[in-house]
């Protein structure tokens, strides 16, 4: 967490213009992998699939996954109008298969009928308690042949109660609208997941700090 508290939008926008450099050097050889891979847990299709990205930020995902499903119909939900404008400029050609929304997720009415739900390196900025509520939302909302598929930073146990515990001395709201860090541990996050309904919850790939994995609804 930086020192200074900063709200979740103002963190992202003082970073938007060097985001994508910051993401290929923290991921460094994974990089390519990494998006690919968060793809490849889409089904190839040539449907229009109805996909929630949650915490979008400059679509890094989204290239890979339009290449898996040509015709998904992405909604991109972000806090960060800074961000938010990087992805429209990335992907003007996109028409209607992109729809960003400027909003903060955890307070968006979430409309049912998700064929994927996807967040990929965002939700680590909530608090267990919270995150496990959200993923009951998220559970709700997709069809039930939907799959959500959280790509994050992940930690080991004795570090993720290390984190919890420096957390109790913050003072800024830890509601999920001021930038804290707060990676879980993989056992952790598929409790979370289980906890919340899902089913399959799998690991489908996991290498340093960063991890995706995949649950279906049913
Ligand atoms: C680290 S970036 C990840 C962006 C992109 N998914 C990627 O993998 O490169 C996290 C994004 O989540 C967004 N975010 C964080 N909390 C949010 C919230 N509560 N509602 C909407 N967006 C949020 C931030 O604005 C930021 O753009």
């Amino acid at each position: 967490m930086s020192g200074k508290s900063e709200s979740m939008a103002e963190f992202f926008d003082h970073r938007a213009q060097g985001y994508d450099a910051h993401m290929r050097h923290t991921l460094g050889e994974d990089f390519v992998d990494y998006y690919e891979s968060v793809a490849r847990s889409f089904h190839v299709t040539d449907q229009p699939v109805k996909v929630l990205d949650l915490g979008a930020g400059t679509g890094l995902e989204l290239d890979a996954l339009w290449r898996r499903a040509p015709q998904a119909q992405v909604t991109a939900i972000d806090v960060s109008p800074g961000m938010l404008r990087r992805l429209q400029m990335k992907y003007s050609e996109a028409g209607e298969r992109l729809t960003p929304i400027e909003a903060d997720y955890l307070q968006y009415p979430l409309t049912p009928g998700w064929d994927y739900i996807v967040s990929v390196m965002s939700l680590h900025h909530l608090l267990p308690d919270l995150k496990g509520a959200f993923y009951r939302r998220l559970w709700g909302a997709l069809k039930p042949t939907g799959r959500f598929i959280e790509a994050d930073y992940v930690v080991s146990p004795s570090e993720e109660i290390r984190i919890l515990e420096a957390l109790e001395t913050v003072e800024a709201p830890l509601d999920g609208t001021y930038h804290i860090d707060v990676p879980l541990s993989l056992p952790r996050q598929i409790q979370l997941l289980e906890q919340a309904g899902f089913v399959r919850v799998r690991v489908m790939w996991h290498r340093k700090e960063a991890a995706i994995l995949v649950c279906e609804k049913q």
